[in-house]
């Protein structure tokens, strides 16, 4: 009787570990979601994901504690994901052991800045002429909009033009 059934019992078998193979890798953006990913993805709504290694430690730790008055935006998430982006722009943040990145040189230790644009560095970088070019293309917005004119600038490039 049960050698009768044997091959039901395998194909019911074979059926069952198929079908949890399925639903693990149905819920998949779960295991693939590196920490990266989710800021990518939970930053880049109104702008792009600006790269964690612009802004000191204690800039990420002011901009994500106060995500509901956001630059003049409601950007707020859960406390959970608030978390984990926030130890991401931690762990990668501009003033990490080793990292001495020319846009902080000029900033003192008990000044915050909350924005990449304020840097004296930036303005440096972006004088007059850039500032003109945002006014004559309004569609550009401002000069937070890094992918306007630095077409690699989601993926870390800012030396392309
Ligand atoms: C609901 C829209 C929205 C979301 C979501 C959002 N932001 Fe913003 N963010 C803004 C606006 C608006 C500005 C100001 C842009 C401007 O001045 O043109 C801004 C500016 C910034 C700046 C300063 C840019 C500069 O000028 O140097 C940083 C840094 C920043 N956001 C980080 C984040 C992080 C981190 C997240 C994810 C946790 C996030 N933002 C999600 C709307 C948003
Ligand atoms: C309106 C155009 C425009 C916008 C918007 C803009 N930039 Fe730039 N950026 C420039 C120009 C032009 C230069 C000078 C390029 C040069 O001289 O090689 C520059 C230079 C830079 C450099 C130095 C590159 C190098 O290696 O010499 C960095 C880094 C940079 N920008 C980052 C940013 C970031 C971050 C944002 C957004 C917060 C941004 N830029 C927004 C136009 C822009």
């Amino acid at each position: 009787m049960l050698l009768k059934r044997l091959p039901f019992l395998l194909f019911a078998l074979t059926a069952a570990i198929l079908a949890q193979t399925m639903t693990s890798e149905g819920s998949e953006p779960k295991v693939g979601k590196t920490p990266e990913n989710l800021t990518k993805q939970e930053c880049s709504d109104c702008h792009m994901a600006y790269q964690a290694g612009f802004l000191p430690i204690r800039s990420w730790q002011a901009i994500m504690a106060d995500l509901p008055n956001h630059f003049g935006e409601d950007a707020s998430l859960d406390a959970a994901t608030v978390k984990e982006i926030e130890q991401y722009l931690i762990k990668n943040a501009a003033d990490r052991k080793g990292k001495n990145p020319r846009w902080l040189k000029a900033i003192p230790k008990d000044v915050t800045p909350m924005r990449i644009s304020q840097f004296p560095w930036f303005r440096h970088e972006h004088g007059k002429r850039v500032n003109n070019w945002i006014k004559a293309n309004p569609s550009v917005g401002s000069v937070s909009n890094c992918p306007a004119c630095h077409k690699g600038a989601d993926r870390g490039y800012f030396d392309d033009d």
